[in-house]
This record gives C-alpha cells, structure tokens and sequence, in this order.
C-alpha cells in the first residue's frame, strides 16, 4: 500500500453542528459498545434496543460485524491486525455517525481490551458506553448458533475468539448484562434506565 498522509488536507469547519442536530433530536449522540464472544448476544441485544429507541423516536443505527464485514470490512479476516483495523474503522464511521446525530449502536466482538479503549478515547467522556454481553464460552459453544465453533473446534475456522484467539473481557464497563440469565427486555431496560440517567435521551 502506498503511504498516504493528511499533510494537505484542510479542516472544513460545519456550519450545521452536532449540538444543532442534538437539539432538534431532543436527545444526544453516544455510542453503544456492544462487546463479547461470538454468541453472547450483541446483535440481539442491539437490534431489540434499537426497536425500544425507534419507537421512542430517537435517532439510531445499528453497526453489526457480520454484516460490517460483508462492505467495509470485507477485506479484513481475523488475524489480531485485522481485527484491530476492523474496530479503528467502526470507531471512525461511529464518529462520524455521532456528529450526525445518531445513538450509534455497535455489535462487534471487539475482543481487545486496546482497541476499545482507542474507540473510547475517539470521543468525549460520557459519551462512549461500553456494554459487555457477558456469556460463558460453553454456552456460547453450546448455543454454536451459527455452526462456527463446531467448525473452529475442528479446525475449519482459524483464529475463531475464544478457541484460538483470546477475548478480554472489559475491566470496567458501563454496563455488563448477563445475556444467559437475564431476559432481552431486562436488559433492554438497563440499558434504557441509564440514557435517562445520564440525559442521553430525554434531554432539550
Ligand atoms: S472482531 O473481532 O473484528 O470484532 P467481528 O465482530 O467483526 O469481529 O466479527 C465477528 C463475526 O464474524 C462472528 O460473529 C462470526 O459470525 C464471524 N467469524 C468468522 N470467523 C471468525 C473468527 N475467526 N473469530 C470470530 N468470529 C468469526
């Protein structure tokens, strides 16, 4: 690859801000960081919080690896190095979503405890929310959805999180929801309870 550099490039500054787009919304931008093994929930946690926001018109998108991948990310496999290129480019597009105005909501496994934190440091504290879907491997393994850990366990599927690429869990999330035990609603409702008590949404 050519080596590219922003040398000549020069900041355009907006004359619609994110703060007049947050006003009209009546809620603020963040980003929901759905994080954990393949399995644990995040796409069904973020697509049934997505449905509670839209009804309550707030702006979302939804972010998925698995289909991220089949566009942005679909030259990227999984070697760590893709993995951490896959995350640097979410965090961007959330960015960019965020002065957009939108609640982006993220699903990706995002198994590095580095990468996350880049995410994070891309944008205001408070407005980075990082919630760990927290599912043992077994049941992960067990549920196998998608058929891939049987595949990973026999071999088909290299660096496969959890079986031979590692996953770090977060030390200090904002939220962990326990995605066996708990329903999708409860969870739902966590969630919900602590954009209002941060005036995330329901805020002028
Ligand atoms: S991440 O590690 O870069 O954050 P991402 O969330 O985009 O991963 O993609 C994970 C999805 O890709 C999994 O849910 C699974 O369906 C699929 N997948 C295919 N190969 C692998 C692999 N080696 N490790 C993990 N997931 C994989």
């Amino acid at each position: 690859m050519n080596k590219i550099t922003n040398q000549h490039t020069v900041w355009h500054e907006p004359s619609v801000y994110r703060r007049d787009r947050e006003v009209m919304n009546g809620h603020k931008s963040a980003i929901i960081w759905f994080t954990g093994l393949s399995g644990s929930g995040k796409s069904t946690m973020a697509h049934a919080l997505e449905n509670y926001l839209h009804k309550k018109n707030v702006r979302t998108f939804v972010l998925d690896g698995d289909n991220v991948r089949r566009g942005l990310s679909k030259d990227l496999g999984f070697s760590d190095d893709d993995r951490t290129e896959n995350i640097r480019r979410i965090g961007e597009i959330s960015k960019l979503m965020m002065e957009a105005g939108v609640i982006v909501i993220t699903a990706f496994i995002s198994p590095f405890i580095k990468d996350r934190k880049i995410v994070r440091e891309l944008v205001s504290e408070g407005e980075f929310i990082e919630v760990y879907c927290n599912a043992a491997l077994d049941v992960c393994e067990s549920r196998d959805v998608k058929g891939l850990y049987k595949k990973a366990r026999a071999g088909e599927i290299p660096d496969f999180t959890g079986i031979s690429s590692p996953y770090e869990h977060p030390d200090n999330p904002e939220i962990v929801l326990d995605t066996v035990n708990q329903s999708l609603e409860k969870s739902v409702d966590i969630i919900n309870a602590y954009l209002n008590e941060r005036q995330i949404i329901n805020y002028s």
